[in-house]
């Protein structure tokens, strides 16, 4: 089914980027105007499941040199939704095996009408590099460790349905923080919105210099747990660490898992979130991951809006200039 395209409208005058690269330079305006078009998009599209035209004509081209899942397919998704013509480009099988350069690889893609690119790279900066070269908009979908801004504004998206204003709440982001771009673009996006965050992991993987972001950090979960509204929690990124942070995966679980004891001294209406993927039993429980308090279904379902709210909006904003 399709919805008639006059209900979405013109895009809000606060925003006037073409591109979104981090949320450490959007105002808290300009993330309440991302977090509003994606609960309309939501909302107009019966939950992400119906088609949209406002995007007809238009190409959304998928550059991923890292693995993903979720973020791939609902960028994907999100495009075809909008009624955009969608492509998934894959690093392995390309050009780039026979030695042309990941700009040049960019530059010959948008030569075939590309209106977006959605780029994830293990080098930070990278989705930053494409947007001084390509003439379309860039939008990253994670840059090494250094941020994922789409992730962080699901993860917003998620709680502010839940709990409408941000502002009072205590949300720690639990993990392995050093190697993490969603607790970046987490840390951005909740602090200008209001909210306390506390960042809480081994101390191999969260140093006392998060603190110069105006984040509480803290080494013992058991410690700050009371006081949490909502937990976000972090996968351990084994694939980005050269030697191990902890003794043993079962001494990091008996300190950070978030598991059903821990819940019983937790606030009653405390919320689970976790990025994806997650590590069962590293640092969540197959119960609590299931369990009540758990949204991590919702946030990826959010994804998709968020997405398309994203892709609405740097597309509008490329028009205009
Ligand atoms: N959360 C997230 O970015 O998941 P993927 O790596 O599967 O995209």
């Amino acid at each position: 089914m399709s919805i008639d395209v006059s209900e979405i409208g013109e895009i809000p005058a606060v925003w006037t980027r073409r591109h979104l690269l981090g949320l450490e330079e959007l105002s808290a305006e300009e993330l309440v105007c991302v977090l509003d078009a994606a609960v309309m998009f939501k909302e107009a599209t019966g939950g992400c499941r119906q088609k949209l035209s406002v995007l007809a004509g238009r190409t959304c081209a998928n550059l991923f040199f890292e693995a993903s899942t979720r973020t791939r397919t609902s960028f994907a998704l999100a495009a075809r939704r909008l009624g955009a013509d969608a492509l998934d480009f894959s690093a392995s099988g390309s050009s780039l095996s026979k030695g042309e350069t990941f700009i040049d690889t960019a530059k010959n893609i948008e030569a075939m009408g590309i209106d977006v690119v959605v780029v994830r790279h293990r080098t930070p900066g990278t989705p930053h590099l494409l947007a001084q070269q390509l003439d379309c908009s860039v939008v990253n979908a994670g840059d090494g460790p250094h941020e994922h801004p789409t992730q962080g504004l699901l993860d917003i998206m998620t709680i502010r349905e839940h709990r409408r204003e941000l502002a009072g709440l205590t949300v720690a982001l639990v993990g392995d923080i050093s190697h993490s771009r969603t607790a970046r673009s987490n840390i951005w996006g909740l602090k200008r919105l209001g909210a306390h965050v506390i960042v809480c992991g081994p101390s191999t993987l969260v140093s006392r210099r998060w603190e110069e972001l105006g984040v509480e950090v803290s080494y013992n979960l058991d410690d700050i747990l009371p006081r949490c509204d909502v937990l976000n929690l972090l996968r351990i990124q084994f694939e980005r660490q050269s030697t191990r942070p902890f003794p043993s995966v079962r001494e990091y679980a008996h300190l950070y898992a978030m598991n059903r004891e821990r819940l019983a001294r937790a606030k009653d209406d405390i919320m689970i979130l976790a990025p994806g993927p997650i590590n069962r039993g590293v640092e969540i429980t197959p119960d609590v991951a299931d369990g009540p308090q758990s949204v991590i279904l919702e946030q990826v379902t959010n994804g998709l809006a968020i997405r398309m709210a994203v892709l609405w909006l740097v597309c509008g904003a490329n028009l205009r200039l």
